[in-house]
């Protein structure tokens, strides 16, 4: 075995392997209706075809068999009932018996009987006898009989020999044509040819109703598929069987409903992103015009209290230096050191609302309980403020000021909106998390109503609180009142490295 191993594929010749690859192409690329039917159809003419043909050998050969022993059996009876008739040469008789043999045998085509010296003494023959006949087929006297098979105009022809009185009274033939055996074959032939059409057409009923069937869930699939390619999440394939075809069908379905949910929910976010990046835009607005509403109102206040005082401070230290007793300059003194220290007072009025110095100096719980008080008498609103687990501890500063003015707002809110009276604010540190917690029992209000006019005070809590990392929840209930809690984690390392002296 010198040559490789090879598949059995490449050992076929070149062009039948191109001819299989060529089929194989064309298979793969027709639809699988044509393929059912090309399948069925192949499968019906191939044993259509073989059994007609088997069928058609196997009665050619029964029946010439029969044609050659009927033959035979004839002459037979012909040399035996022709002996006396020629040993009496009554050959009138003779002439009769082969009449008679011709007419009562269809497939009997001529008799005639051949003298022992080759002479031709009766015939059926009617238009006189075929040259070259008697030559055709000899029986030596020895023989029982001997069959030729005589290839004539009128087709073939079965012709048997049988010697009269062992040849010595002549030889009597007799030929059997076999026209009507061929008739017979190519009778059973084309009724089995018709039955395989008719079966072939049953056959491809019978495919197309199956690839109906059978492809039809598969073409819905493909439309549904072509659907949601499209973008379109609605479409359903529908489930008409509960077989494999079935199972997939409802696998689909399942698939394109996540796809939709997964699609809604992205659109949500999406919408939700763009309405919280609107906010934020108008947020930013409205700080932008709040602050230049605070610098003209500092520069206002500055102009108005301050300057003015400072001018009338001027005018007093002219009059000052004019003055000549020491009663009207004591006096003078005493009324410029009123005017200075008003002054004093409203420059620190300014600068502690402009910002608490508390909350540098003193931290975020200080500064939550003096706007408590302050609330008291700003608003008439009572709180109730109060802290835990702080110790002395102080917080990052950007925690301090965004906590302290959600309290604010909180506590504005409760003022300008609640109707309550009275509030409380609790601020705790522990579990590595400080809380804020401003509650207030007033009306209420629902804070994720749909359509609620949008403000900007809310909305500002929940910036400042993400901005330190931390969390704002609201719960509030018509007619019940208003809970909001803050919660921002604080790292533990932070809280040992801020620890206050
Ligand atoms: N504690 C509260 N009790 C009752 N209603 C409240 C309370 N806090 C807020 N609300 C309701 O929620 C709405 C939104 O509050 P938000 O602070 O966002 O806006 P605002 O206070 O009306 O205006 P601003 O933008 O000046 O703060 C309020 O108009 C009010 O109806
Ligand atoms: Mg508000």
């Amino acid at each position: 075995m010198g040559s490789a191993v090879k598949p059995v594929h490449e050992r076929l010749p070149v062009a039948l392997r191109q001819l299989i690859d060529r089929l194989w192409l064309v298979a793969n690329s027709v639809s699988v209706r044509v393929k059912i039917l090309g399948i069925v159809l192949g499968m019906v003419l191939l044993l259509g075809g073989s059994i007609t043909w088997q069928v058609r050998v196997a009665l050619e050969t029964a029946l010439e068999r029969e044609l050659q022993s009927r033959a035979v059996s004839i002459t037979r009876d012909v040399a035996a009932r022709s002996v006396d008739l020629l040993l009496i040469n009554d050959l009138f008789r003779t002439h009769q018996l082969l009449g008679d043999t011709l007419e009562n045998n269809p497939d009997v085509r001529y008799a005639f009987i051949v003298g022992p010296d080759g002479e031709v003494l009766a015939h059926t023959f009617e238009g006189g006898f075929p040259p070259g006949l008697i030559q055709a087929n000899r029986a030596a006297p020895t023989e029982r009989h001997r069959l030729q098979l005589l290839a004539t105009e009128e087709g073939h022809i079965w012709d048997a020999a049988v010697p009269i009185f062992d040849g010595r009274a002549g030889t009597a033939r007799v030929g059997l044509s076999e026209a009507n055996l061929r008739r017979t074959l190519d009778s059973v032939t084309w009724q089995l040819l018709l039955t395989t059409v008719v079966v072939s057409l049953v056959g491809v009923g019978a495919a197309m109703l199956l690839t109906w069937l059978i492809t039809r869930p598969i073409l819905d699939l493909v439309r549904v598929t072509r659907a949601v390619a499209a973008g379109d999440l609605s479409q359903r394939a529908p489930h008409r069987t509960d077989d494999e075809i079935g199972t997939l069908s409802l696998s689909f379905n399942a698939m394109v409903h996540d796809l939709a949910e997964a699609r809604r929910a992205s659109e949500a976010v999406q919408a939700a992103l763009r309405e919280k990046e609107a906010a934020r835009g108008e947020l930013l607005e409205q700080i932008i015009a709040a602050q230049e509403e605070e610098r003209k109102r500092v520069a206002r206040e500055l102009h108005d209290g301050a300057g003015q005082a400072l001018t009338s401070l001027m005018v007093g230290l002219k009059v000052l230096s004019g003055l000549r007793t020491p009663e009207e300059i004591q006096s003078q003194i005493g009324d410029l050191r009123g005017i200075a220290a008003e002054t004093l007072e409203a420059v620190r009025d300014l600068a502690l609302e402009l910002r608490p110095s508390v909350l540098d100096d003193l931290g975020l719980a200080a500064a939550i309980a003096r706007y408590a008080a302050e609330c008291q008498r700003r608003f008439n609103l009572r709180v109730d403020s109060r802290c835990v687990g702080f110790d002395g501890r102080r917080l990052p500063p950007a925690v301090e000021a965004a906590l302290y003015r959600i309290a604010q707002e909180a506590l504005v809110n409760v003022a300008r909106h609640s109707g309550a009276r009275q509030a409380s604010v609790l601020l705790e540190w522990n579990d590595g998390a400080v809380r804020l917690l401003v509650e207030d029992n007033g009306r209420g209000f629902d804070p994720v109503a749909p359509g609620r006019e949008r403000k900007l005070g809310l909305y500002g809590m929940q910036e400042r609180a993400d901005l330190i990392g931390g969390r704002l929840h609201i719960e509030s209930e018509p007619g019940v009142g208003t809970l909001v809690v803050v919660e921002v984690p604080v790292p533990t390392a932070h809280d040992q490295l801020s620890h206050f002296p």
